[in-house]
């Protein structure tokens, strides 16, 4: 069981995969009959994600159905000692969901049931599996809609567990911000709500927000209530070219920092665009590209775009052309959340290096500059992408897999990009999480005390170490 360690998990202590006991495997598969699988096709599915790492995939692969199923595999993983890694859509990109510790892939996705709208509150409560795009489907007729977005069509479980944000997040906030409460099973097989439906609360410590972003390292997400809001009354989106990064950078800092309520501010490099020209068939001018959305009534977005074409124009920004009707709006924001996908396409078999960033916005462009400088110096192709209007940007390393100096090199300027973030005051990931990938600079970042304090609140809530064992700590 002892598989060749992949070498971008170097700063992942040398773990041993454990063997699930056979006395488990039998509890559970009579209690879930053909929904406990240890089949390799789907062990294999479920033991990678989005990240660029290959470890030996998990024992067995459970679909949990309800929440007491859930409950019900965790008592026994618990009575067992054995790992269980909560999945709901596989799209995370920091080895989140692989099984460096063996045990149980616990899939949620059959949870997919909505379970309470309440248009009149803007609150809906939904099983973990929901999907973003599956709410919004719903909840459209309704005129409301739910914003954050992190470009896959992730679960609602798997947004909150990872604390996700994306392109919605200058306007928005980010899952922190919108979730108001979960149902979660502890590791010894409870179920306890936190949480309620009302847009605050002094009660207590916020045990909702301990659980968003602790990557199922605490317990299992069973359900979510999420904020929803009233679909604008008008939308409007624009792209506008630049002679360089830094002056799309600085028209950016300038829209924030006049406190225009952008709804979405993303930068695309020209190797970017000249990605997702090829893989969705545009023509966007291949330099670099600010994509922006304006929510609001018709007289505020009016206003808005009217001073974000005013500020674009003093950096020299060209070619501003408005996407108008939904169907050119969403061919422009599918083309950029296909922007990670065709990139890997432009280079046959590589494997992508994903790093990101988020730094105070005054920063962004010294951040930003300075990554760019040392990649193109290092020869790597590459492609950058940010929701810069929060201060984050993705910088992605197309590897070959096969030339180990290659996966060194890719390695050495995200640990300089994520560095100079955090001497920046910023931190080594605005989105994408700690997994595997960013457990020494979260220690860098936070320091031994606050690491330390996590890992006592990991003692105490999961004294057996069964929940996604291996991740944010090592
Ligand atoms: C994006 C993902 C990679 O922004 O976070 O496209
Ligand atoms: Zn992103």
């Amino acid at each position: 069981m002892n598989a060749p360690r992949d070498p971008l998990l170097h700063h992942v202590p040398e773990l041993l995969p454990r063997l699930l006991p056979t006395a488990m495997l039998e509890a559970l598969r009579e209690r879930f009959g053909a929904r406990c699988s240890t089949a390799l096709a789907l062990r294999e599915q479920h033991g990678r994600d989005e990240s660029p790492f290959d470890v030996p995939p998990p024992e067995a692969v459970v679909f949990a159905e309800s929440n007491e199923d859930i409950a019900a595999v965790l008592a026994l993983a618990n009575a067992h000692r054995v790992p269980v890694i909560p999945y709901g859509a596989g799209t995370s990109l920091e080895g989140h969901l692989l099984a460096v510790q063996g045990g149980i892939s616990l899939d949620v996705s059959r949870m997919n049931r909505i379970l309470r709208i309440h248009p009149e509150d803007l609150t809906a409560t939904v099983q973990a599996g929901v999907t973003r795009n599956q709410l919004n489907a719903e909840i459209r007729q309704q005129g409301l809609f739910f914003p954050i977005d992190p470009g896959a069509d992730a679960s609602l479980g798997g947004m909150a567990a990872t604390r996700a944000s994306g392109t919605n997040a200058v306007r928005y906030g980010t899952m922190k911000e919108n979730v108001l409460g979960l149902t979660v099973a502890t590791p010894d097989g409870r179920l306890l709500p936190t949480g309620s439906r009302a847009r605050k609360s002094s009660a207590g410590y916020d045990l909702t927000r301990l659980y968003v972003g602790s990557e199922g390292t605490l317990g299992v997400i069973c359900d979510v209530t999420v904020r929803l809001y009233p679909l604008p009354e008008a939308v409007s989106a624009a792209v506008c070219s630049f002679a360089s990064i830094d002056a799309a950078v600085r028209t950016t800092i300038a829209i924030i920092q006049m406190g225009v309520p952008i709804a979405r501010c993303e930068l695309l490099d020209a190797h970017a665009v000249r990605a997702v020209n090829r893989h969705d068939k545009l023509t966007l001018r291949e330099a670099p590209m600010l994509l922006m959305e304006f929510h609001g009534s018709e007289a505020s977005v009016a206003e808005q775009a009217a001073l974000v074409q005013e500020i674009a124009r003093e950096h020299d920004g060209t070619d501003f052309e408005w996407a108008t009707t939904p169907e050119d709006r969403t061919r422009l924001w599918a083309a950029r959340h296909h922007a990670y996908l065709s990139a890997l396409q432009m280079k046959p078999g590589c494997r992508c290096v994903t790093t990101d960033t988020c730094v105070p916005i005054s920063q962004l462009a010294a951040s930003i500059q300075a990554s760019i400088d040392e990649v193109e110096a290092s020869g790597l192709p590459y492609f950058i992408v940010g929701h810069v209007g929060d201060g984050n940007f993705h910088m992605g390393y197309l590897i070959d897999p096969a030339i180990p100096a290659e996966r060194a090199t890719a390695e050495r300027l995200s640990a300089q990009m994520v560095s100079r973030a955090i001497r920046l005051e910023g931190t080594c990931t605005g989105e994408h999480g700690i997994g595997l990938h960013k457990q020494g600079f979260l220690l860098a970042e936070a320091g031994e005390d606050a690491v330390d304090q996590m890992r006592t609140i990991k003692r105490a809530l999961d004294p057996n170490n069964i929940m996604n064992p291996g991740k944010i700590f090592g």
